[in-house]
């Protein structure tokens, strides 16, 4: 890999230098109030911002949160993130209310050195994410502008082939950030020769957007354990009936296609929490994945599932875990996540966990994070970097 790296940066020396930083500081905010339930994108950036700001940069970072459309929308601001940034950080950022624009660029004018500015969304401007090439590099030429020097430290939008992560790159010199570096060395190791038994953990709700993950990895691994969401819909393709669990109905065929070459490898639900409705307390019992009443909607797997499930991963060496079990944010459909959690947790192998939502389970189930060989910040990403695609963002870094 013919990357640069932020240690190369530095041995340039920074001071006194603009060094403008992709970080992906989408973290999740409550629906309600707004605040940030779980800070670990913003942690996971923190080596990178530190050393830059201790080396005497001038660091200028953006990011994108949520998905707007192009236009600036209050609900996806990044005010609040910059308020945790900085407490994490024990410096005041500067916060520019927009990206590009004369707020933007007198915050960045009125960087001391060794001093932090975070820029607004980047998605509030239609050029982030276009999918016309001109368009996205006219606002790649606003966003170059603002550095001498760029670092993709973004390991969760690497992915993704927008103008702040592919086409920054092609403008200024450029190094990827500890973040990114780290990511890419870990989950190299699962691509290369992963030690054996290599277990995979898929769950949450999309099957859709698992199909090509799971093609990848199906000649790669010797067990592929399906839960969440995604289930009902090999379920489904197995002929049981689901209720009204999710099912994506189109899919039922391809499911039933990779069940038939997957040589046994694949390991579905036998039981499953089933529901009245999707609500925390909705009444619910444990029922056969064979037998989901016609009203009921699967929230969770169930204890002899999670039994299954352990005794696959017990001799594994290598586990890579992405999506949760089942709706873990409420209570009584947690028990399945937290089982396949603790049990990866015990194992001696060396295990991934990938995804924004299964990292988030992780720190939200209370569970030690130090208990896992690595949390990836990508989920997206991670996955993409499995199935083996190009990833726009390291392409970038590579040229
Ligand atoms: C993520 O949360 O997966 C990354 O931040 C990328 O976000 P996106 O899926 O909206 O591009
Ligand atoms: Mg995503």
């Amino acid at each position: 890999m013919s990357i640069r790296t932020l240690d190369d940066l530095l041995a340039e020396g920074v001071s006194g230098r603009r060094v403008l930083v992709r970080a992906d500081l989408n973290v999740p905010l409550d629906k309600q109030t707004g605040d940030i339930t779980d800070d670990g994108r913003i942690r996971a950036v923190l080596p990178t911002l530190s050393a830059l700001t201790g080396a005497g940069a001038k660091v200028v970072v953006c990011s994108h949160l949520g998905r707007p459309k192009g236009a600036p929308d209050p609900q996806f601001s990044l005010g609040p993130v910059a308020g945790r940034l900085g407490e994490l950080l024990g410096t005041r950022v500067h916060f520019a209310t927009d990206t590009v624009g004369d707020s933007a660029r007198s915050t960045v004018d009125a960087l001391a050195d060794g001093e932090v500015a975070l820029l607004e969304n980047l998605r509030f401007n239609s050029g982030e994410t276009s999918k016309d090439d001109a368009e996205r590099g006219a606002f790649a030429d606003q966003l170059a502008a603002f550095g001498d020097a760029y670092v993709d430290d973004a390991f969760g939008a690497v992915h993704r082939k927008h103008a702040s992560v592919h086409d920054v790159p092609a403008r200024l010199p450029h190094v990827a950030g500890r973040l990114v570096l780290r990511e890419v060395e870990v989950l190299s190791r699962l691509t290369g020769e992963p030690e054996r038994p290599y277990v995979v953990v898929l769950g949450g709700s999309k099957v859709s957007d698992k199909l090509a993950v799971i093609e990848a990895l199906l000649p790669t691994v010797d067990r592929l354990l399906i839960g969440g969401g995604m289930c009902f819909t090999f379920l489904k393709a197995q002929g049981h009936e689901v209720g009204s669990s999710l099912l994506e109905e189109e899919m039922v065929g391809t499911c039933r296609n990779l069940l038939e070459r997957s040589e046994g490898k694949i390991m579905l639900p036998v039981d499953v929490v089933a529901a009245d409705a999707f609500a925390p307390d909705a009444a619910h019992d444990t029922v056969p994945a064979d037998g989901i009443p016609s009203k009921r909607v699967g929230l969770d797997i169930g204890p002899e599932t999670v039994a299954g499930f352990a005794a696959a991963l017990k001799g594994a060496r290598t586990i890579f875990w992405n999506g949760p079990m089942g709706v873990f944010e409420m209570p009584a459909f947690a028990h399945g996540t937290r089982g396949i959690a603790e049990t990866i947790a015990k194992t001696d192998a060396f295990t991934v966990v990938g995804g924004g939502d299964s990292a988030a389970a992780v720190r939200a189930l209370g569970l030690d994070e130090s208990s896992f060989g690595h949390i990836s910040t990508g989920g997206g990403a991670s996955l993409e970097y499995l199935e083996g695609k190009t990833l726009p963002g390291i392409a970038a870094l590579e040229n």
